[in-house]
């Protein structure tokens, strides 16, 4: 069954920003989103890049009130399966196959799926996706890219992500057709290792204010 676009958007609604995040050792994961959350970004996505991503998740999930913790860079069902046993409330993939949406569609937990071109926007449509990640943002054109798409392609919706900046979301969020951005500068890996969550509470407060 094809999933239920209001889940995917109440997560990118949730704040401007999605934090994308890199989490090498969990015992930083609880602290980390806490700092997010009371920054105002409670939509997080930590990426399944690491060894011990999965633990994080769950710690996030059952720690961390208010916290709308996702999993990143999922691309097959066992990814999708334990992240969705972990407690992910949202999936993220680059990019999107039919196997993966296959997936997708037999989770209730929703799958936004990474597109970068006028075709693969189109796939996306085909198969009921009208939220999607748009990536490598800054790489495959960036704002004006994803302009352009507007009027042709008015269903689908973005959360654009790939070197966005604090600046550069600004222009994204401007759009008719972006609802969120995705970015790592809010707690890279380096403030999450040197566990600076002021900075990091700090950085999200500037983010979730930006206007939409
Ligand atoms: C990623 O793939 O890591 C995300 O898209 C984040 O990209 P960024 O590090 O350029 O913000």
């Amino acid at each position: 069954m094809p999933q239920d676009i209001s889940r995917v958007e109440a997560v990118m609604m949730a704040a401007p920003v999605i934090p994308v995040l890199i989490v090498e050792d969990p015992s930083k994961a609880v602290p980390m989103a806490e700092a997010l959350v009371r920054g105002g970004l409670p939509a997080i996505e930590i990426t399944l890049r690491t060894p011990r991503a999965l633990e994080a998740i769950k710690l996030v999930a059952e720690n961390v009130e208010g916290a709308i913790p996702g999993a990143g860079t999922v691309m097959d069902q066992a990814q999708y399966d334990a992240a969705v046993e972990a407690g992910s409330k949202f999936i993220v993939s680059p990019g999107a196959t039919p196997k993966l949406l296959d997936i997708a569609d037999q989770h209730d937990v929703p799958l936004l799926p990474g597109a970068a071109s006028a075709s693969e926007v189109m796939a996306l449509l085909e198969r009921g996706y009208e939220r999607l990640k748009f990536f490598p943002a800054e790489q495959a054109g960036g704002a004006p890219f994803l302009k352009s798409l507007s009027s042709p392609l008015a269903a689908a919706k973005f959360c654009p992500t790939g070197g966005v900046s604090l600046e550069k979301a600004a222009s994204y969020l401007s759009l008719p057709n972006v609802l969120c951005v995705g970015g790592s500068w809010i707690a890279d890996a380096k403030a999450i290792a040197s566990e600076d969550w002021s900075g990091i509470e700090e950085r999200a407060r500037a983010a979730a204010a930006l206007p939409r």
